[in-house]
């Protein structure tokens, strides 16, 4: 059933784009957090019934406007009525998890008619939980028919005509397709994080396995130098950022032991450790670790306890090997200092394993770069460096710096650069062959005219005829990088 409503193309082109570009990512926003409430509350629940009545309100309101209200989910971008929905930097969490319940559904997209209720949604939606499993994921749209359910649709993706689709994407998104498999894996891992830590939280030890399986994705598109997933690291400015920071130092770390020559095997484990380096700290009180102002001197004593903390959770793992290992010494040792000024207090003869000195490495280096509530601002991925390479560089390996650098470039995705051609342009994504040269994505053309967002224009990489003349304060920036990181 092909339908041209949900047609990315736009068969039926949708009578007011930006209205719909517009209103878009709140529609993302309520349908996902309607979801989320239906999963942990009955249907007769208050905190469900506004969800419901929120979602409604905004939906009939589009419905005054349109002929259909049509979400379609295709090549990891959302449609609404066909027009393609951009990823806010904010929202990214809502709209990967929103990706990943339509996925499991192997759904394509849904349809929301004229004529549509609330009680109809309500029924809708214990159909739609119930198709989490696969045996009924596959009849839900002959189930929504068998309910009387007539004015929501669902469509398998298998009924989307995708060969059109994936050609009318491909053609828009050449230069882009690595990026958009790198935004995929990222994002699955970010959130598949979440769940290895909440489920950590709540067994008191973290599930190895699970990791593994988020790591793979990973490595794998390491090991085929695809390095677009080390530009998605330069992402910090949203609400999954606490996670995101264990992906990132897992991206970083294996990124870095590849410079280094580690194998794959050995990159896997290395990867793994780094995703469960903090995992110690969800022993921590929340109220310490989310304090906003400066910690006194018993609350960082607390803190200081998470790489214990972690290694006796990692003693509760089932087995015993190599991996296991690896994991307990990144944790114990990736705030102790290569000149054993860090955490815990270790005789100085103590040697900091050759995994938890990337691991250290990868670390600070996002950590710097992260909003952190007493400062004003964080550091540039730039200034990140300098201050890495510069008087505090005794901390750490001179290799694994040196493989840092590799690693991220001199550049690193999310600098805004001044080049000798008079073009300002944002790094997106290293560039192992030269990091001098990183990918960019161009801001403004010599002559001072912007770039406009739709009109996308890419250096896959900076031209060899090109260098950087001077790398912008993030005070004399007028776009928001990370938005545009993010699309
Ligand atoms: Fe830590
Ligand atoms: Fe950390």
């Amino acid at each position: 059933m092909p339908d041209a409503a949900l047609h990315p193309d736009g068969a039926s082109p949708a009578p007011d784009g930006e209205r719909l570009a517009s209103v878009g990512p709140a529609f993302l926003v309520r349908f996902s957090a309607l979801l989320r409430t239906a999963r942990t509350y009955d249907v007769s629940n208050d905190a469900f019934r506004h969800q419901l009545q929120d979602f409604m309100t905004l939906l009939l309101r589009m419905l005054e406007d349109e002929d259909e209200v049509a979400l379609a989910v295709v090549a990891d971008y959302f449609y609404l009525n066909g027009v393609r929905l951009r990823a806010q930097a904010s929202l990214l969490a809502v709209y990967h998890a929103l990706m990943g319940e339509f996925e499991r559904r192997e759904l394509g997209g849904v349809r929301f008619l004229h004529g549509v209720s609330a009680a109809e949604t309500e029924r809708f939606l214990q159909l739609f939980m119930a198709a989490e499993s696969p045996a009924m994921a596959e009849r839900l749209p002959e189930a929504t028919l068998e309910a009387r359910i007539e004015h929501i649709v669902p469509v398998h993706a298998m009924d989307l005509d995708r060969e059109d689709l994936v050609r009318a994407l491909d053609a828009e998104h050449t230069p882009a397709s690595e990026r958009g498999r790198a935004k995929r894996v990222f994002w699955r891992a970010v959130l598949g994080t979440k769940k290895v830590v909440v489920r950590a939280a709540q067994t008191g030890r973290p599930d190895l396995r699970q990791a593994k399986r988020l790591v793979q994705p990973v490595v794998d598109s390491i090991m085929k130098n695809e390095y677009s997933i080390v530009g998605l690291t330069a992402l910090k400015d949203h609400d999954e950022y606490t996670y995101a920071h264990c992906v990132n130092v897992s991206v970083l770390s294996v990124s870095m032991g590849q410079s280094l020559g580690l194998k794959r095997q050995t990159l896997a484990d290395l990867g793994v450790a780094a995703l469960l380096h903090d995992i110690g700290k969800v022993a921590v009180p929340g109220e310490v670790l989310r304090k906003p102002g400066k910690l006194d001197a018993n609350e960082w004593t607390m803190i200081r306890r998470h790489p214990l903390e972690g290694v006796k959770m990692m003693f509760r793992m089932p087995g015993l090997n190599g991996l296991t290992l690896d994991s307990m010494r990144v944790c114990l040792e990736h705030h102790m200092n290569f000149d054993r000024t860090g955490y815990p207090d270790v005789a100085h003869a103590w040697g900091q394993a050759a995994m938890s000195r990337i691991v250290a490495v990868a670390d600070v280096f996002d950590a710097m770069t992260a909003h952190r509530a007493y400062q004003k601002r964080p550091l540039s991925p730039f200034e990140a460096l300098q201050s890495l390479l510069g008087p505090t560089r005794v901390q750490f390996d001179p290799a694994v710096l040196w493989a840092l650098v590799k690693t991220v470039g001199l550049y690193p995705a999310g600098s805004v650069l001044h080049t000798a051609s008079n073009h300002v342009v944002l790094a997106i994504s290293p560039n192992p062959a030269d990091p001098r040269r990183p990918h960019c994505r161009v801001l403004v053309r010599p002559d001072g005219t912007p770039v406009s967002e739709s009109a996308e224009e890419t250096w896959d990489p900076m031209p060899g005829a090109e260098s950087v003349t001077r790398v912008l304060a993030p005070e004399e920036l007028t776009v928001d990088t990370q938005e545009l990181l993010a699309a």
